[in-house]
């Protein structure tokens, strides 16, 4: 409804992981070329692990559509509460597979061969497991076990695991340690900065058909604060914020407006501190980087 009256072709600010939108920070250049230098180098395992709402699918989504089709073939589970043949299977038919049996040895034998047909043409497969968070230790442990396909010299299967922070804490516990050595390339997703805050929404809008400063330097402070720098909660505030602005015809949003919608959204107006600059991507043994509110 806002969209005539701030002369937009599109919503600027939707909360999906549209990668069209992707804005690149340092931190956003680097784990996005992590996770493609991951997935051409094969790489194995790879994670990448950010706070909710701080980008890591639309990264993912970048990352993948990046590669030639028929170069790199994908299966994307967003869901991973999977039993593990259900997760097998869905690999398989995800792969474009069709499973000729159910048993988890029949299924682990016919991605063995379909995989090593794709290797023998040059082609790169790639497994991604979004939300990973929520895999169960018994799952992990099936997905460790599928890095042992591999030739002499070179992975058969690329393996991406996302998730929030407690995966990373997940993967600290012992019993997840021969995991935990695997993984080859750490890549994070974080917090913008208030610098990063401004040109993101200058960035959107833009990319919705504006060039209009919309919203008042003050109120994208305001915004930067209110929303911790959290891409998901910039994107909710400056969206309520547009319906604000509309229902009282204001050609610019000041930062009285982002404060009500704030309070409207149950966030915190307060100011706060963040850790020094820190994400992108990391190699092993270097446990650095994490974001902390
Ligand atoms: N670098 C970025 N450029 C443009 N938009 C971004 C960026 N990072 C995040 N966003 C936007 O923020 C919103 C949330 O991103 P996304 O869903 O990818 O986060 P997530 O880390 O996967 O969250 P969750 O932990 O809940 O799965 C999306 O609308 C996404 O487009
Ligand atoms: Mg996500």
């Amino acid at each position: 409804m806002y969209k005539s009256f701030y002369q937009l072709k599109s919503n600027p600010f939707n909360t999906s992981p549209d990668p069209r939108f992707l804005y690149m920070m340092p931190h956003t250049r680097e784990a996005l070329a992590g996770l493609e230098y991951g997935i051409s180098a094969r790489k194995g395992f790879i994670v990448l692990v950010g706070e909710v709402g701080t980008g890591k699918t639309t990264l993912l989504r970048r990352a993948l559509g990046s590669f030639t089709k028929g170069r790199v073939f994908t299966s994307f589970i967003f869901n991973p509460r999977l039993e593990v043949l259900d997760f097998l299977e869905f690999v398989l038919s995800d792969f474009g597979i069709t499973p000729t049996t159910r048993t988890k040895s029949g299924m682990l034998i016919q991605l063995n061969r379909w995989l090593i047909e794709r290797f023998r043409q040059q082609e790169t497969c790639v497994i991604v497991v979004d939300e990973a968070q929520n895999l169960s230790s018994e799952l992990l442990e099936e997905i460790r076990l599928l890095t042992n396909l591999e030739t002499s010299s070179e992975k058969l299967v690329q393996i991406i695991l996302s998730g929030q922070p407690e995966f990373e804490d997940k993967l600290r516990q012992p019993e997840l340690r021969q995991l935990r050595q695997r993984v080859s390339l750490w890549c994070r997703t974080k917090a913008i900065t208030e610098e990063q805050t401004a040109a993101y929404i200058a960035q959107r809008l833009l990319i919705a058909g504006t060039s209009t400063p919309i919203f008042t330097p003050e109120a994208v402070l305001a915004i930067h604060r209110t929303s911790r720098g959290i891409p998901r909660v910039i994107n909710l505030v400056c969206e309520h914020a547009l319906i604000h602005g509309y229902v009282e015809q204001m050609a610019q949003i000041p930062e009285s407006v982002i404060l009500s919608v704030a309070l409207e959204l149950d966030l915190d107006t307060q100011p706060f501190s963040v850790a020094p600059n820190q994400g992108g991507l990391l190699t092993v043994g270097n446990e650095s980087g994490r974001w902390d509110r």
